[in-house]
């Protein structure tokens, strides 16, 4: 590699597609973003242009490339997860949405494998509790909605993959149909202490086996840019692939047991490496933070469906701006006059896994203001992560010494600061925003034998609140959680 050597890293998010210039002390040379479009068009049910996809990350590239006068040695990719393309390997062509990791269409068949009494099974061989989070039941859905896909797949026309897999196979001119550890664990269909897709699985949720990718680990060589992609010049490797919580765990630098993280996204979440595969008692995915050449990394994971979200969402009911301006009038009084926001917009992920909770707001009065209701947005995105923190320190034994963040809200001081509060520990916020990004890039930069340099934490925020406030706190919350349950029991 040459010295001034630099990877290319996409992250596919589910909001933004980015993509930028990474040298091997870790710095940003440039980058690039364009915003995603996520269409819902029924309740509960949640989609992207799978093409739109594609073209958002041929944009991006584009224009992070533009003029480089390094020498672009690799590309890596970090991409959101649990999202589900099929394609028509003949034509190029999806034969459907990219079907995406909030959508509940698939929870009737996840209802019917619980019924039939397949769920300790799934979660057994998987590491993930039975829900329609996760793709199997997606795939299985598409080949029955989509006219004559059963029988495209049968004559082996189709193939199927989470996004880092339909991005492999767009830049590399449908060369290659792979995909990493980390992504195939997230699919429900690979059993993860087995390491290879699963017969059982796949004849459960009704997914034929020969759609699915070949695996490889997270830091191999998994094809080049093709000709065809004018964006960047031909013959360049992709050498990471590896979804974006992952990539994130990667790029706070943890290598070991012990450090959890938080990326605050769309969604949020918590993730820590465990010296083998553990499975969860309370409500945690077991998952494959990465792979390389020596083997899995195992961790525990807690995935939270709406998070960032929630400030979004409220932000448009208030008719604010965005989530800045809630921010701000959230920081216009003192606490949330006992109100509480549960943003189970699209039911309720870690730790309690209930696809048929609906939000609630609960603790009205008639001194309930707007700003209230922001404080309360921005407090459920810290509740719902002090409730995983708190389930993964049960399922690992030992408390955690402090949480790192990332991710957009990790930028909010007022959020963070209120995170340290509720969970009596400090929280560590990452130097740069991109750290889904910089961990794939550092993961390529493995993968060529190159240590990458990790940057140093941004700022500490420590707790600054008496426990009996804390538990005064948590219990609004809890009461309203509560509530959340029984109204959908
Ligand atoms: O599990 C879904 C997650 O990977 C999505 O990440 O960054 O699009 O919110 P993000």
């Amino acid at each position: 590699m040459t010295a001034n050597g630099v990877v290319l890293a996409i992250d596919q998010g589910t909001t933004n597609t980015k993509a930028l210039l990474v040298d091997a002390r870790g710095e940003i040379l440039r980058q690039a973003s364009t915003p995603n479009t996520v269409s819902y068009p029924q309740p509960g049910w949640a989609e992207q242009s799978a093409t739109a996809l594609v073209e958002g990350v041929l944009a991006v590239i584009a224009e992070a490339a533009a003029g480089a006068t390094e020498d672009i040695v690799a590309v890596a990719i970090s991409n959101q997860r649990e999202s589900i393309v099929v394609w028509d390997a003949e034509t190029g062509e999806p034969i459907g949405p990219c079907i995406i990791w909030q959508c509940r269409r698939s929870a009737p068949a996840c209802e019917k494998l619980r019924a039939d009494g397949h769920g300790k099974t799934i979660e057994r061989k998987t590491g993930l509790a039975l829900d329609p989070l996760f793709p199997a039941a997606k795939i299985a859905w598409l080949l029955d909605n989509v006219e004559g896909a059963r029988e495209r797949a049968d004559a082996g026309r189709l193939r199927a993959g989470t996004v880092d897999s339909w991005l492999l196979w767009t830049l590399t001119g449908g060369k290659v149909h792979a995909t990493d550890h980390s992504n195939a664990s997230r699919t429900q269909l690979f059993d993860t202490a087995a390491l290879r897709w699963d017969e059982e699985l796949a004849r459960l949720f009704d997914v034929p086996l020969s759609l699915l990718p070949e695996i490889r680990p997270s830091n191999a060589e998994f094809g080049r840019i093709a000709a065809s992609i004018g964006a960047l010049p031909p013959g360049i490797p992709i050498h990471a692939m590896i979804g974006d919580s992952h990539a994130a765990l990667y790029g706070h630098g943890v290598r070991g047991p012990g450090t959890v993280k938080a990326t605050y996204g769309t969604g949020t979440s918590l993730m820590a490496l465990t010296r083998e595969r553990v499975l969860s008692h309370h409500g945690i995915s077991s998952t494959i933070a990465w792979s390389t050449a020596d083997g899995p990394a195992y961790a525990l994971e807690g995935n939270i469906s709406v998070s960032g979200q929630a400030a979004a969402f409220m932000a448009d009911m208030l008719g604010l701006e965005d989530a800045a301006a809630l921010s701000a009038l959230a920081r216009s009084v003192p606490d949330s006059n006992g109100v509480a926001f549960v943003p189970a917009l699209v039911g309720l992920g870690a730790p309690h896994w209930r696809a048929d909770a609906r939000g609630l707001v609960t603790g009205l009065t008639l001194g309930t203001r707007p700003a209230h209701l922001a404080r309360a947005a921005l407090e459920a995105i810290a509740f719902q992560v002090a409730d995983v923190f708190s389930a993964m320190e049960q399922d690992i034994g030992i408390p955690f010494a402090e949480l790192r963040a990332d991710g957009g809200a990790s930028r909010n001081g007022f959020l963070m600061q209120f995170q340290a509060d509720l969970i009596g520990r400090p929280v560590e916020t990452a130097a740069a925003a991109e750290v889904s990004a910089l961990g794939a890039a550092a993961l390529a930069f493995s993968g060529l034998g190159q240590e990458m340099q990790m940057a140093q934490a941004q700022h500490r925020f420590r707790p600054e609140i008496e426990d009996a406030d804390r538990q005064s706190h948590l219990s609004r919350w809890r009461r309203a959680i509560a509530q959340t349950l029984t109204e959908t029991a």
